[in-house]
């Protein structure tokens, strides 16, 4: 059988780098208060000539080479963003041009936070329905655009960034000792949609508008949600969190991710935690933590992988994947 592949991986990062201690001047905030109640101390912030387009090339670029490959040998793009360069055309198809690939073709997806691992869920059925024989699958964000800077409860906890992963069809048996993605499972409900929302749209406002959140509402409920689409996820493919190598969750707050690895009986040192260092980047963030993951050495070939996310709408979602 078919199975979807990672054979390389990339990312990048605005050069500006926001410490907690750099808020201390704009609102009233502590770096104490955001390290105690998120875990980030720092996130990268882009400036005007980085974009969405700029930061998703370049972390495609990089996923390439360490792939080998050139955007000759790709079918297909999905990127994952809810910060795209215009209304329209899709970023997506920016950042195909970028790459001079004009062959195959590439869109957009809109899942806020859950964007990458639904791109991962949607790619993989591109290739297993024989439609595409490689794919760049991407997450670029740059929320720093729609944060409203007066509003502590949101501005110190987004940060900018994207990462990338090359997919592609190999054979496999058809049982779990194969590499590539061997479960998903994604979910939304629109009902929870006034509570991690844009103010602002094109049919709407005719504004971009700015990200509004009741942060304790989106925590409420985020824990049971994550660990039940795992469980889903586990049950599909017939493994239990023992059998895990790694567990890389999306990340937006610290406390949500010890909390669901703990419910979910996955050891601390199997969890890949990067929100110190990127805050959330949305769509960017799980792709963003499987390369710092990947580079220094924890992630090697072989590894069974749990990504996992769960973003605004709300969506969320996860993929088992054998590295
Ligand atoms: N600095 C200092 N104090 C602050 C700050 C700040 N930056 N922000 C809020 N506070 C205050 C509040 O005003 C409140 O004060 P009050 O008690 O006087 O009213 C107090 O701190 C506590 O606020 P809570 O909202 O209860 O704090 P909580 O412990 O819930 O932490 C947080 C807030 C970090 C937002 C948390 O609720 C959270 O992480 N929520 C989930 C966010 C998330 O996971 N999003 C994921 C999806 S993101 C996406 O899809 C785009």
């Amino acid at each position: 059988m078919i199975r979807s592949v990672v054979r390389g991986n990339g990312a990048a990062l605005p050069r500006r780098i926001m410490k907690n201690a750099d808020f201390e001047g704009m609102v009233e905030t502590s770096d104490e208060w955001i390290v105690q109640r998120t875990g980030i101390r720092q996130r990268h912030v882009a400036a005007d000539d980085e974009t969405t387009a700029s930061l998703g090339e370049a972390a495609a670029r990089a996923a390439l080479d360490s792939a080998g490959l050139t955007p000759a040998d790709i079918d297909l793009i999905v990127l994952a963003t809810s910060t795209p360069n215009n209304t329209f055309p899709a970023t997506a198809v920016d950042i195909q041009n970028r790459l001079g690939m004009h062959h195959g073709f590439a869109f957009d997806l809109q899942a806020v936070c859950s964007g990458f691992v639904y791109a991962v869920a949607t790619a993989d059925l591109y290739i297993c329905g024989g439609l595409a024989k490689r794919v760049l699958v991407i997450g670029s964000e740059t929320f720093s655009r729609i944060l409203d800077w007066t509003d502590r409860s949101t501005c110190v906890l987004f940060g900018d960034g994207a990462g990338a992963v090359v997919l592609e069809a190999q054979g496999g048996k058809g049982g779990i000792g194969d590499r590539g993605v061997l479960a998903a499972s994604l979910r939304s409900d629109g009902v929870h949609k006034d509570k991690l929302f844009v103010d602002g749209g094109p049919s709407t406002t005719g504004t971009v508008g700015h990200l509004r959140m009741e942060g304790r509402e989106v925590f409420k409920h985020a824990v049971g949600m994550i660990t039940d689409v795992i469980e889903a996820t586990f049950a599909q493919a017939g493994i239990t969190a023992q059998d895990l190598d790694w567990f890389v969750p999306h990340q937006a707050n610290k406390r949500i991710i010890d909390a669901s690895a703990k419910k979910l009986g996955i050891a601390e040192q199997k969890v890949v935690v990067t929100v110190d260092l990127h805050g959330n980047t949305s769509a960017a963030s799980v792709p963003l933590a499987l390369s710092v993951a990947v580079a220094d050495g924890r992630i090697k070939k072989g590894d069974l992988v749990l990504l996992e996310a769960m973003g605004g709408g709300f969506t969320w979602g996860a993929v088992l994947l054998r590295w």
